[in-house]
């Protein structure tokens, strides 16, 4: 089969295209999902350079990507024969497993795989698994609020998202909203605002233009807000604290690389915040299944979209083409890269 991958980690030119045998027997618990989108995601870019010190594991080559969407060929003896055929999107595909996305076929464990509804374009499908699951966790750590998104289940909760035109950040709003929160946004350009505002953001600041962006906030929110969905943790630190309601929580899944985390002990504790970390590769395994049903339940409602008329644009690179895809998401394309695996 034609796949992605490389042998070391370094620069860009270790991805090769290569020719692999397709996955052989399939474990019990696996599918064999012939992928017809792959997702792109940093944490991509930034395994392939061997940032996050994930070593390839045993065997080569890796062939990177987590996210993807196609259908399935084949099952293993433990799972229910009427998968074949099925649509689905799959999620955490290369995460310490050698067989991503980037690939015509992968072998993943049926568990990895959620059904996608008959109208949803497998373009959507590969661009929920990292965002969306990532985005699910931090919406469902506000206290006393649910483990699990449902229609009118943050009714009356209050969330910022920082970076509202980012990945995650669309994934946030677009959940936020369904599950009928206000949802608060701040970005960087008028480009991201248009953006953002198209995703379903109730507010946005742009957070350049304004000389007081918690005053900004307070108006739209004068109680504050119950959660700050945070990809900037150390730029937004006085931001978060002068917004957050009393027992609000800070949901945290990026390191802006501002230097570490300063923390006010005395107000912090006083206010009863909690500052969360999230990975989505580490998070309970609760929480992740959690996280599927209620992307499920959102995509069955109608409610998660891409492109740009719903705050993410979506741009399209053939197989051949990841190392491109790859250097143009590390240089800060805005949207979700997704690769034709079948062209
Ligand atoms: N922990 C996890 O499990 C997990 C999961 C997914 C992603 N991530 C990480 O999260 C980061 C974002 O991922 P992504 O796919 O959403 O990337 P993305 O689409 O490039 O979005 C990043 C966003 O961050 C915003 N941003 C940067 N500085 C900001 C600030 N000071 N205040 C507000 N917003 C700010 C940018 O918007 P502006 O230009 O408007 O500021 C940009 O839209 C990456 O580092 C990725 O590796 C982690």
């Amino acid at each position: 089969m034609r796949a992605v991958g490389y042998e070391t980690t370094g620069d860009v030119d270790v991805l090769a295209d290569l020719v692999v045998p397709r996955p052989d027997g399939l474990a019990p618990d696996e599918v064999e999902v012939r992928i017809v989108r792959s997702g792109v995601n940093p944490t991509d870019w930034k395994s392939r350079r061997g940032a996050l010190h994930m070593p390839i594991g045993p065997g080569k080559p890796q062939i990177p990507h987590h996210d993807g969407a196609g259908t399935v060929e084949r099952v293993g003896v433990d799972v229910d024969k009427s998968l074949v055929g099925a649509r689905v999107w799959v999620h955490e595909a290369a995460y310490r497993r050698l067989g991503g996305t980037a690939a015509e076929y992968v072998a993943i464990p049926a568990a990895q795989t959620a059904p996608l509804p008959e109208n949803v374009e497998f373009d959507t499908g590969a661009a929920l698994g990292i965002p969306f699951m990532t985005a699910h966790r931090a919406l469902t750590l506000i206290e006393g609020g649910p483990a699990e998104l449902t229609p009118g289940s943050l009714a009356g909760r209050f969330i910022l998202v920082a970076g509202g035109a980012g990945a995650v950040g669309n994934a946030a709003i677009q959940l936020a909203r369904w599950a009928g929160a206000t949802v608060i946004t701040t970005v960087s350009s008028p480009r991201k605002s248009q953006l953002a505002q198209a995703a379903g953001a109730h507010h946005v600041l742009n957070y350049r233009q304004s000389s007081d962006a918690a005053a900004d906030i307070r108006k739209w929110a004068p109680d504050g807000v119950d959660a700050v969905v945070e990809v900037a943790p150390a730029a937004n630190v006085d931001l978060d604290a002068a917004v957050l309601k009393p027992s609000g929580v800070v949901a945290i899944y990026a390191d802006d690389g501002q230097g570490p985390l300063s923390l006010p002990v005395r107000a912090t504790m006083t206010a009863n915040a909690r500052y969360q970390f999230i990975l989505v590769y580490t998070m309970p395994d609760d929480a992740k299944r959690a996280a599927v049903r209620g992307i499920q339940a959102a995509l069955a409602d109608g409610h998660i979209h891409i492109g740009e008329a719903h705050g993410i644009p979506v741009h399209h690179y053939p197989l051949s083409q990841v190392r491109e895809a790859h250097t143009d998401l590390e240089r800060g394309l805005v949207g979700r890269v997704l690769i034709d695996v079948t062209s």
